[in-house]
């Protein structure tokens, strides 16, 4: 399929849309600082996260993977969003239907001013008892080497981690907002991780555009309508209609 590369006309086309869904992954906060997850500065050539973001692995070394969160907790903090957060933040400020579906856990859309967030994967600043299941917020820079809850209990951090099923109410709203969008926009993701990937899919079978924005191709590149080559922090800005 041919594909459609004018900013100008992508940004009509979110400038005219009545509903739009955005989805973002790890490459919308890398300018801001934050490791990516297979790009070639990933985190996870330093530090095995297929070793630390388990079940398994938090029931045989608690200590080590609160210890590697605590860390990722404190870059996380000493950043700011970048120019792509934002764009996203003014391009909701339109009065209608925007949909915010994020891969990230580092709550950086919600601090450049997104309303409609909707956290897939959960959040790094929210904390989950293991034993009575209750959820609460921490945004302390540093936490305890084990934290716990009021009830005694072990907390676990907030997100989703490999092995493990999506919150289906929040999946729920991923998925309406894909259905129902005119115009899909995903940013910064490898779209290799399911079920976040399959909402593009489920995007364009419902009649949506899609525009793409990334360093590099991705396996959707073939699939959408506009692919932009570039970093989120450069070219969302450029899509937003002022
Ligand atoms: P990845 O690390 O897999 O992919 C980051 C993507 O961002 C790559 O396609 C890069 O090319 C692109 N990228 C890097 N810098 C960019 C920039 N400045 N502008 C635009 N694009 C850029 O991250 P995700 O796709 O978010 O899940 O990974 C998905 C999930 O895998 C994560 O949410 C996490 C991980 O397992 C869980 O923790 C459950």
């Amino acid at each position: 399929m041919a594909k459609e590369t004018s900013v100008n006309a992508a940004r009509e086309l979110l400038a005219k849309a009545g509903s739009i869904a955005v989805l973002t992954g790890a490459g919308v906060s890398a300018e801001s600082g934050v490791p990516t997850f297979r790009g070639a500065a990933g985190l996870w050539k330093q530090f095995r996260p297929e070793d630390l973001a388990t079940p398994e692995a938090f029931a045989r070394d608690p200590k080590l993977c609160w210890e590697w969160y605590s860390w990722r907790r404190g870059l996380i903090a000493g950043v700011e969003p970048n120019p792509g957060h934002f764009a996203l933040a003014e391009m909701e400020q339109r009065g209608r239907a925007f949909t915010l579906i994020t891969q990230n856990v580092d709550g950086l859309h919600q601090r450049a001013d997104s309303k409609n967030v909707v956290e897939v994967h959960g959040s790094i600043w929210t904390l989950r008892c293991t034993k009575c299941g209750k959820e609460w917020q921490d945004l302390s820079a540093t936490l305890p080497a084990l934290p716990h809850c009021e009830c005694g209990g072990l907390a676990r951090p907030g997100v989703v981690w490999f092995g493990e099923n999506l919150n289906p109410q929040i999946w729920a709203k991923a998925e309406h907002a894909a259905q129902s969008c005119d115009v899909m926009l995903v940013a910064g993701t490898s779209a290799v991780v399911y079920p976040a990937a399959g909402l593009v899919p489920l995007a364009r079978a419902s009649g949506a555009k899609v525009i793409e924005v990334n360093i590099e191709a991705t396996p959707l590149s073939e699939m959408v309508d506009y692919a932009f080559s570039g970093s989120s922090g450069a070219i969302l800005p450029q899509l937003v209609d002022r």
